[in-house]
């Protein structure tokens, strides 16, 4: 086991490609889409998998069958049945709050080489029975005889028998995500065009990577099963043929009459999964392994949801610049997660604001502005799609290979999610 208190590797992290839910994984639940990224991950770090001490994983809806998919992740996986596991839901930012835990147990000493990430499916989201329906369920199977048991469901009406899918809405205002934006976007005068204009980049700067190859370094090929005849190797929402003029003519989704938030400007329900690998500093140059990254810092900060429920990460960032002890302008490269372009539109508006530094960040200064050419410069969670909790996981990976790539020092990661919270995290090259 490694010393105490040393930097934490980011040895490599990998990704299946994401897929729009309901298409090429529509058949797969999150478990396998884990247990292939994971599978990756150690196969292409080249690792012995008795390395590993622990896998901590992101899920925000998991299943009700597996619901610890980390431990059925090493289970399912050649990985020793000897490796505990534990997941962690923080909504969107799962994966970080996975990398930032498993972080943390080889910061203190008590493990070297974690796995971490996330995996989500939204074609298999469970579908509850209605609370009367669960009752008569109930009743029957205490029923000691067969009339009993048809007698258990006699107070069952038609309605008790819709479904009762997971919202994505907020439990405490009962917004969605969307018409959270929505108000976002109407309250921080973030217009149509502007957010559309956000995707398209999004979009042509996702479809120039891909074409490069600049995603081959963690971006995996996943055979699908059951008829394995689908070979996949790339994201299948990217729309590299994305006009301004195409999305002008889109309906807003979440307030028909006067919204702008649209299915081009918003990120699409995704499947997909990610792992990276975590190493102590002391341990990955001891087995002669090159680190993509090191975590410098992370903060997680939340607000009211009655506020503005996505501006998480401008209550995040600074906290994780200051114990980055760096400013905005030290860093070279930014990812920061699109689940709405008025969302980014909306915490780059607030980072740069000095009344909201002053009225709600309780700091004199301003966050800072964020250079437009820094920040998401293959594409983001429109483009690319936003498996929940494999998102984090995907970003921390990207902006780590982007460092290699363009030799900045330091990048930052800002990820929003459910219940007003942000997270912020600061790596850095070498
Ligand atoms: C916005 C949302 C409802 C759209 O879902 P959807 O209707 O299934 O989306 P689709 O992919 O079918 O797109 C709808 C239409 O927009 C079109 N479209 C989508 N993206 C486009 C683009 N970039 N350019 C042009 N047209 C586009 C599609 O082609 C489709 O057109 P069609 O109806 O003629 O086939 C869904 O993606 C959603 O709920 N997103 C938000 C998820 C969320 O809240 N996440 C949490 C955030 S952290």
């Amino acid at each position: 086991m490694s010393q105490p208190n040393q930097r934490v590797a980011i040895i490599r992290g990998v990704r299946t490609p994401f897929a729009k839910s309901g298409t090429l994984y529509a058949r797969l639940t999150a478990l396998d889409l884990g247990k292939f990224a994971v599978t990756e991950l150690i196969e292409r770090s080249g690792i012995d998998p008795k390395e590993v001490q622990e896998v901590v994983y992101g899920n925000v809806i998991p299943s009700v069958k597996a619901p610890n998919i980390a431990r059925e992740i090493v289970l399912g996986t050649g990985l020793p049945r000897s490796i505990p596991g534990y997941t962690v839901g923080k909504a969107c930012a799962s994966a970080n709050q996975a990398i930032t835990a498993a972080s943390d147990m080889i910061f203190r000493g008590y493990a070297d080489t974690v796995v971490a990430g996330g995996a989500e499916s939204l074609s298999d989201v469970p579908v509850l029975f209605s609370r009367n329906m669960v009752d008569a369920f109930m009743r029957a199977n205490k029923a000691k005889s067969a009339l009993a048991r048809v007698g258990a469901f006699k107070s069952v009406r038609l309605k008790d028998l819709a479904p009762d899918t997971p919202a994505i809405a907020e439990s405490t205002t009962g917004l969605s995500m969307g018409e959270s934006a929505e108000k976002m976007a109407k309250e921080n005068g973030i217009t149509r065009e502007a957010q559309d204009r956000f995707a398209l980049q999004s979009h042509q700067r996702a479809a120039a990577a891909t074409e490069s190859g600049r995603f081959r370094d963690e971006v995996m090929t996943v055979v699908v099963p059951p008829s394995f005849d689908e070979v996949v190797d790339k994201d299948n929402l990217i729309r590299a043929d994305s006009t301004l003029e195409s999305m002008a003519k889109l309906k807003p989704v979440f307030d028909r009459k006067y919204g702008t938030i649209t299915a081009a400007n918003a990120s699409p329900l995704t499947d997909g999964a990610s792992a990276v690998l975590l190493m102590s500093e002391e341990k990955a140059k001891a087995i002669g392994l090159r680190p993509i990254g090191y975590l410098r810092s992370y903060a997680f900060a939340a607000l009211d949801p009655f506020d503005q429920l996505l501006q998480g990460p401008v209550f995040a960032v600074p906290v994780a610049l200051e114990r980055a002890k760096i400013t905005l302008k030290d860093i070279g490269v930014i990812e920061m997660h699109e689940a709405f372009a008025a969302q980014v539109l909306s915490n780059i508006q607030w980072l740069g604001s000095k009344k909201i530094a002053q009225e709600k960040l309780g700091r004199s200064e301003p966050v800072g502005e964020i250079d437009p050419e820094k920040i998401n410069r293959t594409g983001g969670s429109i483009a690319l799609g936003h498996p929940f909790g494999a998102t984090g996981a995907r970003i921390v990976t990207t902006v780590c290979n982007e460092l290699q790539r363009t030799g900045e020092q330091y990048g930052l990661v800002t990820v929003c999610a459910a219940g007003g919270m942000g997270a912020a995290m600061v790596l850095e090259r070498e």
